[in-house]
C-alpha cells in the first residue's frame, strides 16, 4: 500500500488576499463575512472550532467543540462545565479557539478570556436540542474514566425512563455555555509563495488595532 509522505503534501496557497483597506474595523465583523464565506462554500462543520484551554501552571490541551452563536460580545460553545475542559477553564478563564478552513485556504484564531452564559441563556438552548442530545448530556460524565460502552448505555435508558420523550428535560447544573470574549483575534489567508496575509486585530481599551504579521 502506498503511503502519503506529510513532506510531499506542498499546496500552492494563492488565496484571493486581504488587505488592511478592505478588512472591517471590527474584527467580528470581519469574522461574519469569513463565516458566510466559509458556510457557503461547502465546507464540512464551518462551525468546528478547535478549543484550546491550559492549566494554570501552563499545561495545554486542544479538543474540538462547535460554535453555536456568536456576537460583538463574543464565541459561544456548550458543554459538560465538569469536564476536563471546564475544570481549566474554571481555574483558568482564557481560551484560544481555531477555525481550520484549510480547503478555502483561511483560519481564524481567537484569543480571549472566557465566561459563563447565564443560566436561563442555557437553559433557552438546552431546551431546543434533540431529546436524546438532552438525555446524553445528563447521561454523560464528560471526560470521567468509564468501566464500558454498556455502562454508558445503560445510564441512558435508566435516565430515558426518568424523563420520558415528550416531557421536560431539565437543564442539568453540570451541563451549560460559555463564551469567549476574544482580546485579539486573527484572520489567516493563504497567498503564493508562502506570502500569505496575516491581520491582527488587538483589543486596546475599548478599541481594535489592526496589524499585519509576517507569514
Ligand atoms: C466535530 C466535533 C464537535 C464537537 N463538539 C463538541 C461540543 O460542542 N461540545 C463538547 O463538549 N464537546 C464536543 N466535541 C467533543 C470534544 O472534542 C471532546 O471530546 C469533549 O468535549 C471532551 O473534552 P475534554 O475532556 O477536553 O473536556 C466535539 C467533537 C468533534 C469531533
Amino acid at each position: 500500500m502506498e503511503h502519503c509522505d506529510p513532506a510531499e503534501l506542498r499546496r500552492r496557497y494563492e488565496g484571493i488576499g486581504l488587505d488592511e483597506a478592505e478588512a472591517a474595523t471590527d474584527p467580528v465583523a470581519q469574522f461574519r463575512v469569513w463565516f458566510d464565506e466559509a458556510a457557503g462554500s461547502g465546507l464540512p462543520e464551518p462551525n468546528a472550532m478547535v478549543l484550546t484551554t491550559a492549566t494554570p501552571d501552563g499545561v495545554p490541551r486542544g479538543r474540538t467543540v462547535l460554535l453555536k452563536a456568536y456576537d460583538s460580545a463574543g464565541f459561544v460553545f456548550y458543554t459538560n462545565l465538569t469536564s476536563r475542559k471546564g475544570r481549566e477553564i474554571a481555574a483558568n478563564p482564557r481560551a484560544c479557539l481555531v477555525f481550520p478552513w484549510h480547503p478555502i485556504r483561511r483560519q481564524v484564531i481567537v484569543t480571549g478570556e472566557v465566561e459563563e452564559l447565564p443560566r436561563e441563556e442555557s437553559a433557552a438552548y438546552f431546551r431546543s436540542r434533540p431529546y436524546g442530545s438532552q438525555i446524553g448530556a445528563w447521561a454523560s460524565r464528560q471526560s470521567a474514566v468509564i468501566g464500558s460502552r454498556a455502562e454508558l448505555d445503560a445510564r441512558f435508558a435508566e435516565l430515558s425512563r426518568r424523563w420520558p420523550e415528550g416531557t421536560e428535560v431539565p437543564l442539568p447544573d453540570f451541563w451549560g455555555g460559555l463564551r469567549v470574549r476574544p482580546y485579539e483575534m486573527e484572520f489567516w489567508q493563504g497567498r503564493g509563495d508562502r506570502l500569505h496575509d496575516r491581520l491582527r486585530y488587538r483589543r486596546t481599551d475599548g478599541d481594535w488595532v489592526l496589524e499585519r504579521l509576517s507569514p
